[in-house]
């Protein structure tokens, strides 16, 4: 009996349909290489459904998806509808109701030509962030007084737990542990990410990271402040290995990240509970000019789906996919990542493709 996976699917807004379709393609052939099957069950939450019937994302959904194994989640985003209240009904409504305390966030140069920096090679770029993905200014806790006056005051709390900062900080070391060093270097690293010096409440991230610390001998430490850590990215890259940070730091320097790699078509994230259901999706937005056009890149959405299958528990499959687009990039063959220059549904039929080729006669051999 083969194994069966029950996968919610969440297309969403804008460009989510056709990114998720893309990605659902990959995953026939991915199931037919590797032997196992998947239930998939649609969910219509979205702008349409909400201006529909007023619902966002209701308990029952939650209740659903609490019975599967993982979701795969497209984009949400519509400028029919109020900033903010379906991203935090949703995204922020998945990551606080199912728990999904690490936002993994890979950042891989595949190919020179997709970095704007000067020099920079695979190998030079190979980052994996461990963003806290439950509390911080994501907590839900602000409000206004005097709205609407000159005197008006807004405000929103930076919460942190120390259970919440330490799991994350937790899983940062395991997942360098597992990673294990990079070529040169003889220890893994974590870098520590965040703002202590002017945010004093992150002094309970300083102290628990050095606790944490201690755990792990094998494992390098490093710390910078998110300012400094933005102007790193940019200058050496190379430094950084696994980086722990905080929820809302972790999302800006995040799309850093992905620019440094090729943009938002290819920067895949995972949303994890380790262990429970868990939720997948580029790190992209909905992207509502490109709805429709056949122009968005789906590599994210692909990427994402690959983190998903290691989060099954199908780690090979999740390493043959990612081998898989890095190689049509490294061959060129997928040789821009702007939107419109290779079609969506073209990209999701390469990928397919090249993963059904390589499993009939291996890899190509791409040049490095
Ligand atoms: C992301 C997004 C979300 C976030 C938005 C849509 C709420 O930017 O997943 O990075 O800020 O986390
Ligand atoms: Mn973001």
């Amino acid at each position: 009996m083969s194994k069966v996976y029950d996968i919610g699917v969440l297309p969403g807004d804008g460009i989510g349909d056709e990114v998720v379709a893309q990605a659902l393609k990959v995953l026939d052939a991915v199931q037919q290489v590797y032997g196992f099957q998947t239930r998939r069950e649609a969910m219509p939450y979205g702008a349409e459904h909400f201006l529909k019937t007023g619902e966002t994302m209701p308990d029952a959904a939650f209740d659903r998806i609490r019975q599967m194994h993982a979701v795969l989640f497209g984009a949400i985003g519509d400028p029919r509808i109020e900033v903010g209240k379906l991203e935090f009904a949703i995204i922020a409504g998945m990551r606080h109701k199912l728990d999904l305390y690490v936002n993994l966030r890979p950042v891989k140069l595949y190919h020179e030509s997709l970095c704007p920096l000067k020099d920079k090679k695979p190998g030079d770029i190979d980052i994996v962030f461990c963003r806290e993905n439950t509390e911080d200014a994501y907590s839900g806790v602000y409000g206004y007084t005097k709205k609407g006056s000159e005197h008006e005051i807004a405000l929103q709390e930076m919460i942190y737990t120390r259970r919440g900062t330490e799991r994350i900080i937790r899983h940062a070391f395991e997942l360098a542990q597992k990673r294990g060093p990079k070529p040169g270097k003889d220890k893994p690293q974590v870098t520590l990410i965040d703002k202590a010096n002017a945010v004093r409440a992150q002094d309970l991230w300083t102290r628990t990271f050095a606790e944490v610390a201690r755990e792990y001998p094998g494992i390098a430490t490093d710390h910078a402040y998110i300012d400094a850590a933005c102007m790193w990215m940019i200058k050496n890259p190379d430094w950084f290995d696994v980086c722990v940070t905080t929820n809302l730091f972790g999302d800006i320097i995040t799309d850093l990240g992905a620019m440094l790699i090729g943009g938002m078509g290819i920067a895949a994230s995972g949303n994890i509970h380790p262990g429970k259901v868990s939720m997948f999706e580029g790190i992209h937005g909905s992207a509502p000019k490109y709805k429709g056009t056949d122009k968005a890149s789906p590599l994210a959405t692909i990427l994402a789906m690959g983190l998903m299958l290691d989060h099954l528990g199908e780690a090979a499959a999740s390493k043959e996919l990612e081998a898989t687009v890095a190689e049509l990039i490294q061959t060129r063959q997928i040789r821009t990542l702007k939107a419109g220059d290779h079609r969506c549904s073209e990209l999701g039929t390469m990928v397919k493709d090249h993963l059904l080729r390589r499993a009939r006669t291996g890899p190509v051999g791409a040049a490095r």
